[in-house]
């Protein structure tokens, strides 16, 4: 298992472009699913076996978290990892202050030790810098499950008595405040009715988890989620869901790059939203009961006018490895970027590279967004197709951080990444697997 130290050092990566990638890639549990799915672990005092784990940094980060609060975790095979949080002890600030700016996961923390000891202390958070991300949302659903917040500065922590269930309503389908919600409102007293909820599949995920584990929800087709708390929950037996975001990565490398990509173990049912973009630039795919393979059409790429979306839209996270694929695609493509307001922060790199993009403040698209009027640069208007030319790029987040690496694939001569740790985030043996596809990539000193 990765140790956190590896996860925090910085790397750096050399890359040739110019050639087509072309193979096989493994997919394993999602970055976005794995860790949720570990806290829920806290939730219980029985053993937990979650299977089907990725070797990425936020596994192993939660990992020392619940070790840190008193919980075992052990790999007793590759691949599979038991929890148990039988002496799980209450957070203490100091434990967290360690995690602080590592990762997203501590936050999820707060409900499962409001529901075992009736305090946590709020953290601060890590994970990568694509808008102000705050946890507003969570904070104020827990409250409103009867958690009482004492914000002493610097030093915010909440205290309940047993939460007890309400009618919630989330201003936006945030992802980690349905999660806070649910794994807050499982072990609370009566019913939580949680509205504009999220349901991206990474959250159907830890509900099954969850399910299998005791609890009650129920997930309606108008985003509303119910959970009826119960007084315990068992252990579970859990394969994670395959990570949907690295498929779409390494199916718009493969577009890219004008390479073919199976993908083992990527499933139609999560990606269909992306498949559907992916064929209108004239890429294509096959499904088959392993994997999906992804090409380019033989006449090449074209433009597209796509608008990022909470589930069932078209994820942010697949917005910036697609924009590398639309660089090399004739016309102009336009992206609307309605999930994080600075997300398009890695575009200047590419431009450095020959790329021709440009981002506005204004919303180029139909949808309701929070971010028009408010001076973001949230939307990017891609002039293609464009040649690459290597450059040295340092990484500022995890999935710029792929996209880098598919466009010094693309670029002729070689390019220099730095801080490529980042990329381990989400991405599990990167090198091993780019070398697999053909790629010419050293790790550097
Ligand atoms: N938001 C608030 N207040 C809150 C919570 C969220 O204003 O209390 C806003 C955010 O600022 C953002 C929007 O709501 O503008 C959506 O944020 P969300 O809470 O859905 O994101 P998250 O839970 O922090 C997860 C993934 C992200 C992914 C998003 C959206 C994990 C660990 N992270 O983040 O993944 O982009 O959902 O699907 O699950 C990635 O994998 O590269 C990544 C960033």
């Amino acid at each position: 298992m990765m140790t956190t130290d590896a996860a925090i050092s910085a790397g750096r990566m050399i890359l040739r472009g110019g050639r087509p990638l072309a193979g096989e890639v493994v997919l394993r549990g999602a970055k976005n699913s794995l860790p949720k799915i570990m806290v829920a672990a806290l939730l219980t005092g029985e053993k937990c076996t979650l299977r089907n784990v990725a070797e990425i940094a936020d596994v192993a980060i939660v990992s020392e978290l619940i070790r840190a609060l008193g919980g075992e975790v052990s790999a007793p095979e590759p691949g599979v990892l038991e929890i148990s949080a039988a002496n799980l002890r209450p957070m203490e600030r100091q434990v967290l202050k360690t995690f602080s700016g590592k990762s997203r996961i501590p936050i999820l923390a707060c409900g499962p030790m409001l529901a075992r000891f009736g305090a946590s202390p709020v953290p601060s958070l890590g994970g990568c810098r694509i808008g102000t991300r705050p946890v507003d949302f969570h904070i104020r659903g827990l409250q409103d499950l009867g958690a009482t917040l004492h914000d002493e500065t610097g030093n915010a922590h909440l205290t309940c008595e047993r939460l007890t269930g309400n009618k919630l309503h989330l201003e936006y389908p945030s992802v980690g405040a349905t999660e806070q919600m649910i794994l807050a409102a499982v072990l609370a007293h009566g019913k939580t009715e949680l509205s504009n909820a999220a349901i991206e599949p990474e959250i159907m995920d830890l509900i099954m988890a969850l399910q299998k584990m005791g609890a009650i929800i129920s997930v309606d087709v108008d985003r509303v989620i119910t959970i009826e708390g119960v007084r315990e929950l068992g252990g579970y037996d859990h394969a994670a869901m395959p990570d949907r975001l690295e498929a779409a990565s390494w199916a718009s490398a493969a577009a890219a790059t004008g390479g073919r990509i199976f993908v083992r173990n990527a499933r139609q049912v999560d990606m269909m939203t992306f498949l559907n973009q992916f064929r209108k630039i004239g890429g294509d795919f096959e499904v088959t009961g392993d994997g999906i393979a992804f090409w380019r059409r033989e006449w090449g790429l074209h433009s597209t006018v796509l608008e990022t979306d909470v589930h069932p839209g078209f994820m942010t996270d697949w917005q910036q490895p697609f924009v590398i694929a639309l660089t090399q695609a004739a016309g102009v493509s336009i992206v609307h970027e309605t999930v994080y307001e600075e997300r398009f922060g890695y575009v200047e790199a590419l431009n450095r590279m020959g790329a021709q993009i440009q981002i506005y403040r204004e919303c180029l698209g139909g949808l309701h967004c929070r971010f028009g009027q408010r001076n973001y640069l949230h939307s990017g208007v891609i002039v293609g197709p464009t040649p690459l030319h290597g450059a040295e790029i340092y990484i500022p987040d995890l999935r710029a951080g792929f996209s880098y690496v598919i466009a010094a694939l693309v670029a002729a001569g070689a390019s220099t990444l730095t801080n490529t740790s980042l990329i381990q985030r989400g991405y599990e043996n990167l090198i091993p697997k780019l070398h697999a596809l053909g790629a010419e990539v050293v790790e550097a000193e």
